[in-house]
């Protein structure tokens, strides 16, 4: 059977916002939040295949809209660990952007609507953001054996995190 890639299929993964306490900003506002419900952030539907290099895995990500205190909902992000690890990301449904930055300090910050194809070359680590009202759906595409490595992102975070400042979008430090 061929997925349709905006319903589940594969390996579902959902993600709340108790899985991201870490990745937030307003620690203070999570905690507050966490206190009242502990919302889906994003859910991934991921296709099986095995994890080995001549595969390619895709996956969608439906990313929910909202915010702690003014932070967009994000993804985790992550680097690859094989350094051949590039990732295409192509948006489905809805807008939101994606963050890609380097071991080197590099950083780029891409719009994403419908049919936007974003890449993310070997060594860049990828955020999605939902900047919108809506779910923002999207489906990346990489070897199957990259491996992720969250742990610089847990300490380190991106360069940059999006926020919403008198109703607009905003990239603060
Ligand atoms: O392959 C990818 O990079 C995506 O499928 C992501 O894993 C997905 O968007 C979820 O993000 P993260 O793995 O950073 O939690
Ligand atoms: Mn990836």
């Amino acid at each position: 059977m061929v997925p349709d890639i905006k319903k589940p299929y594969g390996k579902q993964t959902e993600r709340r916002l108790s899985d991201l306490q870490e990745y937030f900003s307003g620690k203070k506002v999570v905690n507050e939040m966490l206190g009242q419900d502990d919302p889906i952030i994003y859910k991934v539907f991921e296709y099986p295949v095995p994890n080995e290099g001549e595969h390619l895995i895709y996956a969608t990500t439906i990313l929910l809209p909202g915010k702690v205190k003014d932070e967009f909902y994000f993804t985790k992000g992550h680097f690859h660990n094989k350094p051949g690890g590039a990732e295409i990301i192509i948006g489905i449904e809805g807008s939101g952007s994606v963050l890609l930055q380097n071991r080197e300090g590099e950083f780029r910050y891409e719009e994403v609507k419908i049919n936007s194809v974003v890449y993310s070359p070997p060594g860049w680590a990828h955020r999605a953001v939902n900047t919108s009202k809506k779910d923002f759906v999207f489906l990346s595409i990489c070897r199957a054996d990259v491996g992720h490595d969250y742990e610089i992102i847990i300490s380190n975070g991106f360069a940059k995190r999006v926020v919403e400042r008198e109703k607009k979008v905003c990239l603060i430090n």
